[in-house]
């Protein structure tokens, strides 16, 4: 049945117009093969162009020579180690250094357990996700993790070693094999704030083990602790308020930002960061393309600070993102920094000194559902035009949903200039998308609700916060046509936005929330659980079946995928700029790459729209239709989108 089904829906997504003939690819599949003694000059000549920079980076942070020797010394150990084929990869990304920004890059995120039990699993199902046209899956954290205690798998108790249920480091290394065959890049995550309380580490330091303790932050009394509380925020004020957890078997308090079972490591200790460094090389060597840096903001903590996005930060960034270049260049580094865009941008680095390669588009994220409940762009368009004009090298990662809640982190001054109020926005977009206000479908649950300030993040899949699981379970037809076509248009614009693109899995066939997490102790208190349901391979197999939510959120998908991979003016570093189509409601976000234009206009309300669009003359072909259309007078269905692509 699931072969059958394949078969036929490889076909889905025949109807695009699209014409174009296809770019580029992004894997240079056909690597050439690196011999040994060239390997050795290679090595070289990586080490020495980045040597004096690296050297004085440490230098400057831990004034230790011997530690440096040694970080050197295992570097050279790890590209060693590191197999052929790897070191092909790199050489070959090395002379397509934009081998990571072409118009077919699609990212799918998934728990391993969720989407295919385990790694064995995943590896079956790899034609799926060829068929979902993705080619980047991020593995939801993967390493060992103490049951009950693990936040999702970021409570890492062993970084050389993965969770007995998924599988083995060699299931590792022969997925990311058989992906790397495919043309799939593999994502992992790599939480170096912190490590599980059950880490080998912590549970020295908590036996009185100076040398350990030294590599977390200990404190015999709380004066010290106290004194960080009045400047360091809180991650997780309802579930885990407080950065700091009393021991009392140790008789000490520990620094814990997120869980008190996550001990935050010290990285003023070099040991601390060599160690971890090591750790990187050992997972980059299994194959891994993609390395999630977790909550990096966090990584350097001083008191009288916030303990945020501190200069050290970028230290231990940049010296990661060299040694990554000497050792394993192919490797892609993706910052995890859920902050405003002023915070974010930092972790680019500079042309000449680079940090990250990729970063969340994480206000966009945020502002994209304010816009859902708004019915009005003006923020998004404002919010496009600041990531717009930002040097094209940097890559943003755009999604609708990940397996974290959404944060209303959003541009609060401008707000105010319309009248619109921090706290009384934030209260009305969480009653919105849990379907208490306005004329919401939405349904989905609160996440850390902090009764002091008032403020609480939300939780939700993109279906259900469309209105794809109020419409089913009431069995309105007509409801479940404008969700899924809410559901399809918000995909289509974030196609559009300049970046990579991320799917969260399940999203393809728009699967709902899952409620049964309430039944599990582990997870109950934690509601991110909502959107973190495993997948529905029953649902899945309905792709095939004409008629359904699940095809004809699918199909629609796939086309848009299809066109973008098509399309050359979808390649990140295009020209991408937003027009005015002077109603509230509809956002117009333009691209151009030698000489072709593509305008996409996305109608954020559930009335249908006729624009008047000046400056934009001349006929253009809808990709998805296939018909002809001018911009100066143009009718946009109620929740519906346009890519219009410019005739010659
Ligand atoms: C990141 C993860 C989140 C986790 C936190 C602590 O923000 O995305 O799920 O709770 O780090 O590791």
């Amino acid at each position: 049945m699931a072969a059958k089904n394949s078969k036929k829906s490889s076909k889905k997504g025949s109807t695009t117009t699209a014409k174009t003939k296809s770019t580029k690819k992004s894997e240079p599949v056909q690597a050439p093969v690196v011999e040994e003694a060239d390997a050795e000059k290679i090595y070289a000549k990586r080490f020495e162009r980045h040597l004096d920079e690296l050297r004085w980076l440490y230098m400057e942070l831990y004034n230790n020579s011997s530690m440096f020797a040694e970080l050197c010394d295992n570097m050279e150990r790890f590209f060693k180690e590191r197999n052929q084929e790897l070191k092909s990869m790199d050489s070959s990304r090395e002379t397509s250094k934009d081998w990571y920004k072409q118009n077919d890059m699609l990212g799918m995120m998934f728990y391993i357990d969720n989407f295919a039990g385990n790694m064995k699993g995943v590896e079956s199902k790899l034609d799926y996700i060829e068929q979902c046209n993705v080619n980047y899956v991020h593995l939801m954290p993967f390493l060992e993790t103490p049951e009950g205690r693990s936040d999702g798998g970021y409570a890492v108790s062993d970084f050389r070693k993965v969770q007995e249920n998924l599988g083995s480091m060699e299931d590792l290394e022969s997925l990311t094999t058989a992906c790397h065959k495919k043309g799939i890049n593999v994502c992992m995550d790599f939480v170096m704030n912190h490590t599980s309380e059950d880490h080998e580490w912590a549970k020295r330091a908590r036996q009185g083990d100076g040398e350990y303790m030294s590599r977390y932050f200990f404190f015999d009394n709380s004066y010290i602790p106290t004194l960080y509380e009045k400047t360091v925020p809180q991650v997780f004020p309802t579930t885990a308020p407080g950065n700091f957890t009393w021991l009392p078997d140790a008789n000490h308090f520990v620094m814990t930002t997120f869980y008190p079972y996550q001990w935050d490591l010290n990285y003023k200790n070099p040991r601390v960061f060599n160690e971890m460094m090591y750790n990187f090389l050992y997972l980059a060597n299994r194959g891994i393309d993609i390395v999630r840096i977790d909550a990096v903001p966090y990584i350097w903590k001083e008191l009288n600070t916030p303990c945020r996005n501190l200069k050290q930060v970028h230290t231990i960034v940049r010296m990661m993102r060299m040694i990554s270049e000497i050792v394993c260049p192919g490797v892609l580094l993706l910052g995890e920094v859920v902050m405003e865009p002023e915070k974010v941008v930092p972790y680019f680095g500079s042309v000449e000194k680079p940090e990250c390669h990729m970063l969340y588009n994480v206000t966009t994220m945020a502002t994209t559902w304010h816009s859902v409940a708004t019915r009005d762009i003006s923020l998004l368009k404002k919010q496009l035009d600041i990531v717009n004009s930002l040097p094209k090298d940097y890559v943003f990662l755009n999604y609708l949903r990940c397996h974290d809640d959404i944060g209303w982190g959003l541009d609060y001054d401008t707000l105010k200039m319309a009248g619109i109020e921090e706290r009384a926005h934030k209260q009305y977009l969480n009653d919105y998308f849990q379907g208490y206000a306005g004329e919401s479908n939405s349904r989905g649950e609160l996440y850390n609700a902090d009764p002091i300030t008032g403020d609480a993040r939300f939780c939700g899949t993109t279906a259900s916060m469309c209105g794809i699981e109020k419409a089913g379970f009431e069995q309105n037809e007509a409801a479940m046509e404008r969700a899924v076509r809410l559901d399809v248009m918000l995909h289509a614009y974030m196609f559009m936005q300049s970046g990579i693109p991320v799917l969260y899995s399940g999203d393809e066939v728009g699967q709902v929330n899952d409620y049964t997490y309430k039944e599990n102790p582990n997870k109950a208190a934690d509601s991110r659980y909502i959107h973190r349901g495993a997948m529905n391979w029953n649902l899945a197999e309905n792709i095939s079946k004409p008629g359904t939510v699940e095809e004809k959120l699918f199909h629609a998908l796939s086309n848009l995928e299809k066109i973008r991979k098509a399309e050359k003016v979808f390649v990140t570093n295009a020209d991408t700029w937003t027009i005015e189509t002077k109603d509230r409601s509809v956002l117009s976000i333009v691209r151009a790459f030698e000489g072709e234009k593509i305008v996409g206009l996305f109608n954020f309300s559930e009335y249908d729209k006729t624009l008047y669009i000046d400056g934009e003359d001349g006929e253009f072909t809808e990709l998805i239709s296939g018909t002809k259309k001018r911009l100066n007078e143009i009718s946009l269905p109620a929740y519906g989108y346009y890519y219009l692509k410019k005739n010659e």
